[in-house]
């Protein structure tokens, strides 16, 4: 969400580069960032890197009229608003006032007693053994997907990632009641709402013509069809007896502790929710893992080999093979550690405190960079290479490693991801050989860490 904070801006130079004598917080002036910005705003990493690189694991932007953005890549400090003293912290608005206009007030958008009370509802669905019984569907969808992957010939793999990615979640929660048009129409209505977002967010000074163009009005007519469809599939699910097989039969029989269920707007949010949290992640970091796997013929082996050992038993059921698959969990853990999907976390904080030599104003925006966390030289043992070996000696990352988050809010469909892209891998891997058609892997960092010309070439085994 976060990057494009910086944007919000009509920006006016500060003072250099300095020091605040009164927070001791590293200073970086909005004129470091004006004099590069075109080249910022197209790829802001290295801007990051190297302010981390001269000042340390915080500094503070300056963007003018008295408004400023803290980059943080200490794990401690990350760990301290998300989960010890996260009562103390609340989201940025980019997440529970500008996403909200889209797709309403879901898990993630929400805040408080409201975001408590549906996150104690929902969990249950999530819980490990109500997705081992998804694992079929995850199963058929995915290998009817990989049966459409253009085959001997160089294609860009993102976009089938993501059809597929939001395929798995559309037939999640709804079984066989989505059509594939219907499927189409909601992840094309999705993205059109995610990519204006991301205009609003990088050109604020636009707002004014999205309105008056009636551009944003379209797009939020938009989400009201996808409402209106999903409506419909639940309107005819609940004219069926109770059933257990699917997402949405879960979220139908959810209930408050004072026995009510969810009303119908706030199903259809959670609903949306979930279309948007899950299916672009899950397709970055399947588009990434590919890559990595393209280019490193060590790491192709080691995986055939697990899969050969694995597919030994003809007989094994899907839960087994997630459970026998160490070596390919590894590399998903490794390739989120080098690209995690979310690269970055905020929060803002209700009062001020106190960390270390430090302190901190009430109402500063933080953005804790997992990208910058994943990669820093004094926590990670050569932190550029790709080794999937690391995650395998039984060591505990959990301090500096949270692709999915940490604390209340840690993402609540971790294990669904993590068993869909075991799976993709899985079956990819016994059906294709993969060869790389990429010099280098590239990336957008947009609202999510996304890839860019992902090019490879698929051969049947
Ligand atoms: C590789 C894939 C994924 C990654 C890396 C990922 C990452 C994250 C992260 C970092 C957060 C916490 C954000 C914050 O604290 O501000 C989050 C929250 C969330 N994720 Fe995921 N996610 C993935 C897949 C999924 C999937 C598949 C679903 C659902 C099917 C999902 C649903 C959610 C929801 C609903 C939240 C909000 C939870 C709350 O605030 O209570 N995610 N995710």
């Amino acid at each position: 969400m976060l990057i494009n904070t910086l944007e919000l801006l009509n920006l006016i130079p500060t003072k250099e580069d300095c020091f605040n004598m009164k927070n001791n917080i590293p200073q970086v002036s909005v004129f470091q960032f004006l004099r590069h910005s075109a080249r910022i705003l197209k790829n802001p990493l290295p801007f990051h890197k190297k302010n981390f690189e001269k000042h340390g694991d915080l500094f503070q932007l300056n963007l003018g009229f008295g408004k400023s953005v803290l980059f943080c890549r200490d794990s401690d400090l990350a760990l301290l608003a998300l989960q010890k003293q996260q009562k103390n912290f609340r989201k940025s608005d980019i997440q529970t006032k500008d996403l909200v206009k889209y797709v309403g007030k879901g898990l993630l958008t929400n805040e408080g007693d409201d975001w408590k009370t549906q996150r104690k509802l929902l969990q249950p669905t999530f819980y490990k053994k109500n997705i081992y019984s998804l694992l079929q569907i995850m199963q058929s969808t995915i290998e009817e997907e990989l049966e459409l992957f253009p085959v001997d010939e160089e294609f860009d793999i993102f976009p089938f990632f993501s059809t597929l990615a939001f395929k798995v979640v559309a037939k999640s929660l709804f079984g066989d009641a989505i059509s594939d048009k219907e499927i189409e129409t909601l992840q094309y209505i999705t993205e059109e709402a995610q990519m204006m977002l991301v205009k609003e967010l990088r050109q604020p000074y636009k707002k004014w013509w999205f309105s008056l163009t009636g551009e944003l009005k379209d797009k939020i007519q938009l989400t009201n069809e996808a409402r209106e469809l999903i409506l419909n599939i639940i309107n005819e699910r609940k004219k069926l007896p109770t059933q257990n097989k699917d997402l949405l039969d879960l979220m139908l029989q959810s209930t408050y502790e004072d026995g009510s269920v969810m009303n119908e707007n706030q199903l259809l949010d959670e609903i949306l929710i979930l279309f948007i949290a899950g299916h672009e992640t899950t397709s970055n970091a399947l588009t990434f893992t590919i890559q990595l796997i393209a280019q490193d013929k060590q790491v192709k082996s080691k995986i055939d080999e697990e899969i050969k050992t694995i597919s030994l038993n003809e007989n094994i059921e899907l839960r087994e093979i997630l459970s026998s698959s160490t070596y390919l969990s590894a590399v998903l853990n490794e390739s989120m550690r080098l690209y995690p999907p979310v690269y970055f976390i905020d929060r803002v904080n209700n009062k001020a405190f106190s960390y270390k030599d430090f302190t901190f104003e009430k109402d500063t925006t933080f953005l804790f960079s997992l990208y910058a966390m994943h990669r820093r030289k004094d926590l990670w043992d050569q932190p550029l290479k790709f080794q999937p070996e690391r995650f395998m000696k039984g060591e505990n990352y959990s301090k500096q490693f949270f692709p999915f988050g940490a604390g209340p809010r840690k993402c609540i469909g971790n294990n669904f991801a993590m068993y869909e892209m075991l799976l993709v891998f899985h079956f990819l891997n016994k059906k294709f050989n993969i060869t790389p058609k990429f010099e280098s892997i590239e990336i957008t960092p947009l609202i999510s860490l996304k890839p860019k010309n992902a090019f490879v070439s698929l051969r049947r085994k």
